[in-house]
This record gives C-alpha cells, structure tokens and sequence, in this order.
C-alpha cells in the first residue's frame, strides 16, 4: 500500500471514551497495528494513531450518574483503552484524546476559519436526533420513525433550536465526483456504493453546534460562548490535529494526506460525508482510502451490553495469549464483511493452524536437529523435485501475503502462510526423516536436506507473521537461530537465507494445545462445581459476559437506612449520606442531588454494597455505594419491603 508520497498514515476511529472496550474495538486497532508494522518492516515512514473520543452527551450523563466532572470521568474511562492497547501489544505512534488542549486549539481554529469564511452560518432548526449516534436527522431520514443507521434503530428525540451549520450541502456534486473519479477513495467498492446512494437524495447541511443549555460538555465555539461543538465536527478533525495541523506545519506536511482511515462501516456516513467536504472546505487534500471494515458478531449475534454477549477482549488475551487472539482476528475476518466470534471457532483454528501445524512443525524440526545434528541447522543437499515443491509454495505464500496486505485481504494471505506451513509438514510425512535417523550414514544427506528445507518454511513464514504475532514469531525465530529483532523484509522472499551450522535453541510448545472442555462455551453457570471457579483457574468455563456464583457473592450487599442528607458544597449533583448499618455508621458520597431534595431520602430504607472500597468523592470521604435505577433523566433509589433491619444482608 506504500503510495506515492511514499508515507503509511493509518488511524483507527477514536473510540468512545465511555465504552466498555469490546472485541470490535480490539479488532480495529489490532488490523491498523499489523498494518503499521507491516510499513514499517517495508521501510515506509509509518505514522499510527488513534484514541479517544470524549465530549458529548453520553459522556456527561455517565460523569453526572457517577457524581463526578466529566473531566474527571474521561480520565478514569480513557486508562480502559490506553491498558488494551498496552497489552494486545499495539504499537501506535499517537494517541489522541478530544480533551486535550492540542486537539481543542485546532477544533476552534478551524471554526473560527470556516465561519469568517461563511461556510458555517447560524439559524433555527427543526428535527430529530438521536442520542446514541449523537446525530441529527430530518423527518425523511428516519426508518419507521426510529434512527436510520443500522444497528442503532433507536428512538429519536424532536428538537427544535438556534444552532451554526456547516454548508455541506453546496459541496454534494464535488463529492459525488470525487468519490466516482477515485474508486481507491472509499473501499470496499460496495461501500463506495453505498455512500454514492445516500448522495443521491439531497445532501443537508450539516448542524455543528449544541446549545449549552442542554449540553454544555464540549468545545465551545469560538465565536458564540453559549455553544459547544457537534461531537462529530469535533472528533473528525483528530486525524489532523494530532499531526500539527495549524501548528507545526513540517510535520503536517509530512503525514497528510492520511494513506487509510481505518473505520467499522456503522460510521460510513460520517467518514465519508461529512469528513470529505470538511476537509474540502478547509482546503485540504483528502484521505488516500477510506477503509469500512464489518461487524464481527457474536456467533450470529450483534454485540450489546443488553444481549450480555460482549466479548471483553482483555479476557481473552489473557486466557489464550496476545497473539493468538491477534492471528484469529486476522485470519477469520473477510475485509469488508461480517465476521462471526464464537469460543469454539476460536479454538478450532488456535489448535488446527496453531497448536498442530505450526507448533508441531517447528517442535519436530527442532527436536530432530538437536538430536541428530548436534542442534546445527544441517546442510541441505540439491533439491528434488519435493523439495522444490515445499520452495515453491512457501514462496508463493509469501509474495501472496505481501499482496494480500496491499488488497487488504489479510485473511487469504494468512491462510497461504498456514497452507505453506501444512505443505511442510506434509512434507516431513513423506521424507520420514525419523526413519530417515535409523537408516545410518547413507539417508544422512536427505535427512540435512528434509530439516533444513522445513526450517527455511518455518523462517520465512514466520517472518510474514511476525507483524501479526510479533511476540510469538521472535520467540519462534530465536528457535531457529535468525539473527534477533525484526526480520529483514526485503530479503524475506528469498529461499536459501538459513545459514547452515547456526546453532537451534530448544523451546517449550509455542502454542500448547486448548482441550475443548477448557473452553467450551455451554456448561450452565450453575452446574459448575463450586470449587472450579474457586480453584484460581480464573473461571475459564464460563462464557463471555457471565460472572460466576462466588463472584457475585463477594459482594457484600446489605440494607442501610438513610439518617441524614446534605448537598455537597460545590458540587450540584452530590449529596452526603449518613446512614445505619446495623452497628455501624457510614457515609455515603451519591449523585443523587438532581433526583432527589436531601429531606426526601430520610429515614428510607435501601440497598448499599458494603464492601467496596472507601473513595474520596470531590474530598468528602465515601464508605459504600448506594444502589439505584437509572431513570430517564434521574436516579430512583432501591428502596426495601418493611420488614428487614438495617444491615440485613441483601441476597
Ligand atoms: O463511533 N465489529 O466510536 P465507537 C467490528 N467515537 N468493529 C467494531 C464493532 C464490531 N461489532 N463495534 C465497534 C465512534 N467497532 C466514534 C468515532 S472517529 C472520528 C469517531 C469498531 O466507540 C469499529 O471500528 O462507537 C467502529 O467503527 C468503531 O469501533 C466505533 O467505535
Ligand atoms: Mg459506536
């Protein structure tokens, strides 16, 4: 994919900072990541971002249920995502997050630009919005009466508000010109034709403003204080504040325009719509490719917290390995299309491409070295027919990686490294050189020949998965003697490279076996034994999304009642609890204050978790937490039947 200018600019959407992290998030970034390390091993000049985005409504809805500021919450939440990435070994070069002042700078910058330039304008309007896709739409947008995007189809809210718009729809014809004079621009082709349909209806302009009074968490805008900025108008302009637009113009220059913004195709419209025609109204070139990948699904399954169906790719990692998860992710998934995660796909393809082919592989070449040639790579002779063969094919496979990145169609590449691999292994089949080692000096020669042919697959292979499974190829590559750090790309297609007498290094099972009963996803929480989930084995039979008995019975709920309530100084959404538990006294911290006057929750009855560790809350000390139900637009305490004493365990 290296391009002209010969720069690899990738970014990855930046997430919802109030998101759990899912396996749809992880797939992203992980594809962006083997992409960067790809280019980068190619000697591209290789700029990766991503990050966070973390103004708008939802964001503070979830700041005030937690009693806290939004900054304050953003920056709890934000460590969820900068943790994943750590740990799933991403390698970005920026991370990006919406609150900070760098990105504001530029947000206001441009504003300020576009509206001296008349390009954005002020009026009243009229619609409905959806907060979920913090969108607006007109009356004719809407599906049934209910948000139009798919996988969204929530209800809609009816507005009716001075607001600033961006005159996008002047830039419609420009737009669908560009889009049909560059078929690289939007990818895969039938998502060009998707956005080219949605041209064809009459393109609005875009509002790109909230008014503080109903949501004041965002950028203000630079020439009218009692507005913020669209979150979307916002969160676009990541890809060019991060590299120094309007600031360091060097930098700028060298990494815009961006090679691929990587995106999941429910943000299609915004990355193609909206991002292009801002950005042309700027005056600036536009993105090389605009990449939508699918949905991965869980069997056949959307994802939501709802279904209790997120796959929390954290938990994976840590089960099955960094690299392995990485290497399924890649494999399984058609760029463009759905995908589907199921446990035991998973570990049908972990045990067939990894455990057996390549774990086996690499164990029988080693085993065998160590044993009959002292742990040397041994010298191969001429090769036969067979022997050209395995050459052939795990040559192909490499060339075909290599242009399966280009085509972004990681998944046949892989599968041609995993056939070049099986191939090897056939081929130890049919040369036997276990037989070969009892047949004395005469079959010594083939059996150098047998080893180090399957050794030269296993390096080269290994060398083209190394940006998939960085960790697990370095470890595999000592093994076989390769000299340490990154493998030399520009020689990776050349046969012949191992160099004869180097000495092996014996290793544990790469990739040790996952028996099914390990992983299976089916056993009913309650038939398990008590003990397993005791035994420190970190429940690994439960499926994705359920906890186990114990971990739900070390929460120590319990029924307090409510003595008295107070307003914490300073800040609105707080109150100060003393309540009764049993013997004891504690005090509460709750952002309840907008739910409930203070006089109002004496003397009730309810459910507070005991055993959570004591916090600070805005300096006021905090013994517990209060349970309550997350109303509308306010909280309604658990209250208890009569009947129950304070300090009654709540089961
Ligand atoms: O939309 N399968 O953030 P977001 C595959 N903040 N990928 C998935 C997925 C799934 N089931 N679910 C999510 C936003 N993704 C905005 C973006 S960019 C200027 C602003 C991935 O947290 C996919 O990349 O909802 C998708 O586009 C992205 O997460 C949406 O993340
Ligand atoms: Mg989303």
């Amino acid at each position: 994919m290296s391009d002209e200018r010969n720069h690899f600019y990738v970014t990855t959407p930046i997430y919802y900072v109030n998101d759990q992290p899912h396996i749809g998030h992880a797939y992203t970034t992980i594809l962006a990541d083997v992409l960067a390390r790809y280019h980068r091993l190619l000697g591209i000049p290789t700029h990766f971002l991503t990050g966070t985005d973390e103004h708008g409504q939802k964001v503070q809805q979830a700041a005030t249920q937690r009693g806290v500021t939004p900054q304050e919450h953003v920056d709890t939440y934000v460590t969820r995502f900068t943790d994943l990435w750590q740990h799933l070994d991403i390698t970005h070069d920026d991370f990006i997050r919406t609150t900070e002042p760098r990105h504001k700078k530029i947000v206001q910058h441009v504003l300020a630009e576009l509206f001296a330039r008349d390009e954005i304008y002020r009026a009243e309007y009229d619609g409905w919005y959806c907060v979920t896709c913090e969108r607006f739409y007109t009356e004719k947008d809407l599906d049934a009466g209910k948000c139009p995007e798919p996988g969204c189809h929530k209800p809609v809210e009816k507005i009716r508000e001075t607001n600033y718009f961006f005159r996008m729809s002047k830039y419609q014809d420009w737009l669908i010109e560009y889009i049909e004079e560059h078929p690289s621009f939007i990818q895969p082709d039938f998502r060009r034709n998707e956005t080219l349909g949605f041209l064809r209806k009459p393109l609005t302009d875009l509002c790109i403003s909230r008014p503080k009074t109903r949501m004041s968490w965002g950028i203000e805008l630079p020439f009218d204080p009692d507005f913020v900025t669209y979150v979307w108008f916002d969160a676009l302009l990541n890809y060019v504040s991060a590299i120094g637009y309007g600031v360091d113009d060097t930098q700028f220059r060298q990494w815009w325009p961006a090679s691929m913004h990587l995106i999941g195709k429910d943000i299609l419209t915004t990355h193609t719509v909206y991002w292009p025609t801002m950005l042309h109204a700027m005056g600036l070139p536009m993105p090389k490719t605009i990449f939508a990948h699918g949905w991965w699904l869980i069997g056949r399954d959307k994802m939501s917290k709802s279904a209790g169906n997120v796959v929390n790719p954290m938990e994976l990692a840590a089960r099955y390995g960094v690299d392995a998860f990485r290497y399924f992710l890649m494999a399984e998934m058609v760029l463009g299309q759905d995908a589907s995660f199921t446990q035991e796909g998973f570990v049908r393809r972990y045990n067939a491409d990894l455990a057996n082919d390549l774990g086996n592989l690499l164990s029988r070449v080693v085993r065998m070295t160590v044993s009959h040639f002292d742990g040397k790579i041994p010298s191969p002779g001429a090769l036969a027919t067979e022997e050209k063969y395995l050459q052939e094919v795990t040559v192909a496979a490499v060339i075909g990686m290599r242009d399966a990145v280009e085509r972004m169609r990681m998944d046949q590449g892989i599968s041609g490294l995993a056939g070049a691999i099986r191939e090897a292994n056939r081929y130890l089949e049919l040369r036997q050189p276990w037989a070969l080692a009892k047949q004395g000096p005469a079959a010594r020669g083939l059996m150098g020949t047998t080893l180090y042919c399957a050794a030269e697959t296993l390096r080269m292979v290994s060398g083209m998965l190394y940006p998939v499974m960085p960790e697990k190829m370095a470890v595999l590559r000592a093994a076989l003697g390769c000299t340490a750090g990154a493998p030399d790309y520009t020689r990776l297609s050349h046969w012949g490279e191992l160099k004869v007498g180097t000495p092996l290094q014996p290793i544990k099972p790469l990739f040790p076996r996952i028996s099914f009963e390990q992983a299976s996803t089916s056993p009913e929480p309650k038939s398990q034994p008590a003990s397993s989930s005791k035994s420190g084995k970190k429940a690994s039979a439960l499926p994705e999304g359920l906890i186990s008995f114990d971990t739900f019975g070390s929460l120590d709920l319990r029924v307090a009642q409510i003595e008295s309530a107070e307003k914490v100084q300073g800040a609105d959404k707080l109150l100060c609890l003393q309540v009764l538990v049993g013997a004891e006294k504690r005090q509460i911290v709750a952002g309840l204050a907008t739910s409930y006057a203070p006089e109002d929750l004496v003397g009730k009855q309810v459910v507070i978790v005991a055993n959570l560790a004591p916090a600070r809350i805005r300096g006021v000390e905090s013994q517990g937490m209060l349970l309550a139900a997350d109303g509308e637009d306010q909280l309604r305490v658990i209250t208890v039947e009569p009947g129950a004493a304070h300090g009654a365990k709540v089961r």
